[in-house]
């Protein structure tokens, strides 16, 4: 029997397409994209642009979900610090509104916001941490969850940290492009002084999982136990993969001019998932998993 009826928002993304490609049984699954087609066949797929007048409601009045997992945003640090103006539809009025639409007709929400929200410079952060963002798409986000919450009091805001896996045939993700340049023996520029807690896309479904079949709400931090710099991770994935370490180039932020502000450390603690199994295998065994399906070449 049913549990319920899932709606994914962000389908072709990279989050969206790896919820839906291996959906958890017993749930029925609809996706809504944007542009894009996810490529999944058998999905029942809404494309909308969920940025214009009415789209939100009508998305609902069209899949009859009993929960939403939000996924859909624009994601690019450096596209919401050069354009607020048009990121902020999507990023925070959006979340806010299917809030309210979802407490009105008794959906359950779970948000996926993320380590943004952190100024980087006081970690580890705790889920009552307050959000102290230092670029624009930070600033959405740290908005987003709060109208979320002032809406929609039973949803669940998971703060996603980085995250790494095969990426669908529209979504972008740095480990394949990562592996690609590695495998033609090309340089690849890592940050020593930029650290994360990154989960794989499978472990990150798990978590999100976790948030749904246990009916969790207000902040829940799902990050990884390990904290790493890209450069560390490199080092690890050369482990795995059998690549050339000498191919990783340590560079600092400092180095690189980007538009978007990056924090240095936004490593969180997510004992709330933890003390419920989230994330026990480590990044290597993560990798070894990754590597072993063949999904990335
Ligand atoms: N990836 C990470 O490492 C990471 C880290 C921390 C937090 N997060 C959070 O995790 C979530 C998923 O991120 P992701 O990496 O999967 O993002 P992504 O790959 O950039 O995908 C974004 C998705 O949002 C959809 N979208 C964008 N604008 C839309 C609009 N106006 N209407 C409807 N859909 C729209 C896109 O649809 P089309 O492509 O079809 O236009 C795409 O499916 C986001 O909330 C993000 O903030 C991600």
């Amino acid at each position: 029997m049913s549990k319920g009826r899932i709606l994914v928002t962000g389908a072709s993304g990279f989050l969206g397409w790896n919820l839906l490609r291996d959906p958890w049984p017993e749930w029925e699954w609809t996706g809504c994209s944007n542009r894009y087609d996810p490529e999944l066949p058998g999905l029942e797929l809404l494309r909308k642009d969920l940025a214009l007048p009415g789209a939100v409601a009508e998305l609902l009045d069209a899949a009859r979900p009993d929960i939403v997992l939000h996924t859909a945003a624009v994601t690019d640090l450096n596209a919401c610090e050069a354009d607020p103006g048009s990121t902020r539809p999507i990023n925070t009025d959006v979340p806010g509104l299917l809030a309210h639409h979802c407490a009105e007709r008794g959906i359950r929400l779970v948000f996926t916001s993320s380590d943004m929200v952190f100024d980087g410079s006081n970690p580890p952060y705790d889920e009552d941490s307050a959000p102290c963002p230092i670029n624009v798409y930070g600033h959405q986000k740290a908005e987003a969850e709060a109208l979320v919450l002032a809406a929609c009091p039973g949803a669940a805001v998971c703060r996603m940290p980085l995250m790494f896996g095969a990426a669908g045939p529209r979504a972008h993700n740095f480990l394949p492009e990562w592996i690609g340049k590695l495998t033609q023996g090309e340089r690849v520029p890592l940050f020593t002084d930029e650290f994360r807690a990154p989960v794989s896309a499978d472990v990150a479904r798990e978590g999100l999982r976790i948030a749904v079949e246990q009916r969790m709400s207000g902040v829940l931090h799902l990050g990884g136990r390990e904290r790493m710099s890209r450069y560390d991770f490199g080092q690890l994935l050369c482990d795995v993969w059998g690549f050339d370490p000498a191919l990783l180039q340590p560079v600092q932020r400092a180095d690189l001019n980007f538009t978007a502000p990056r924090p240095a450390d936004t490593f969180f603690n997510s004992h709330r998932a933890w003390a419920l199994g989230y994330g026990t295998a480590s990044l290597e065994e993560q990798l070894r998993t990754l590597k072993a399906e063949g999904r990335i070449s």
